[in-house]
């Protein structure tokens, strides 16, 4: 069976956490991959990787513009297996916290929560103010996981792609998708 995944983009800082995300989901076998990005993380993917949209709708099966309501991700008959915002700005955290579907993002979003699917949210601030915070704990308690993206150091990793890779294995386990990406830990007992 194929495993749908939607997958999101916004004009936080930390495109790469999107892009390698696409990478490793793309490298998969019986996954279909879903994209939109938000006008905002157009630019911020242009500044930081040198990357248009173009060159991202290739690593996904369907890419739809974030005004299109029309695609099949707004609506729950459409099956997913879960849908990951990488980056997530606070913006699109606070719209999807207050149920404000402005839109396609937040709409996926809100209907990857009412049906009870996986929605993880790669929240990228620091610090937080309150109404970060609570609109994390809204979105918490619908069901969502919020993931800000904190690069694990024990491992001695050195690069960038490494590093960030290291999160992008950890969001595949959450989807349940094993990868090579995440060393387990223990893992080294096995060998
Ligand atoms: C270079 C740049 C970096 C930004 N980084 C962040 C960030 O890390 N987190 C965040 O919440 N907003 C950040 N913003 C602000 C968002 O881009 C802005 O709130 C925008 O409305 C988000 O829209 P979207 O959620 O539709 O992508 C940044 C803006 C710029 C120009």
């Amino acid at each position: 069976m194929v495993e749908r995944i939607v997958v999101a983009i916004t004009g936080a800082t930390g495109a790469i956490y999107g892009y390698r995300l696409l990478r490793a989901l793309q490298q998969m076998e019986k996954v279909e991959i879903h994209l939109v990005i938000s006008e905002q993380a157009e630019h911020i993917l242009k500044n930081e990787l040198s990357l248009s949209v173009d060159d991202l709708k290739k690593l996904s099966h369907r890419f739809y513009d974030e005004s299109d309501f029309y695609s099949p991700i707004s609506s729950g008959s459409f099956i997913t297996s879960g849908m990951v915002i990488a980056p997530c700005s606070m913006r699109t955290l606070s719209s999807i916290a207050n149920g404000y579907e402005d839109n396609v993002i937040v709409r996926a979003a809100s209907v990857t929560l009412k049906e009870r699917r996986r929605l993880i949210l790669l929240t990228r601030e620091t610090p937080l103010n309150l109404i970060h915070i609570r609109n994390m704990e809204s979105v918490t308690l619908a069901g969502g996981i919020v993931m800000p993206p904190l690069p694990p150091l024990y491992f001695g990793k050195k690069t960038m792609d490494e590093l960030v890779d290291l999160t992008v294995g950890r969001i595949l386990s959450l989807l349940g998708l094993r990868s090579d990406l995440l060393k387990q830990w223990g893992d080294n007992d096995l060998q």
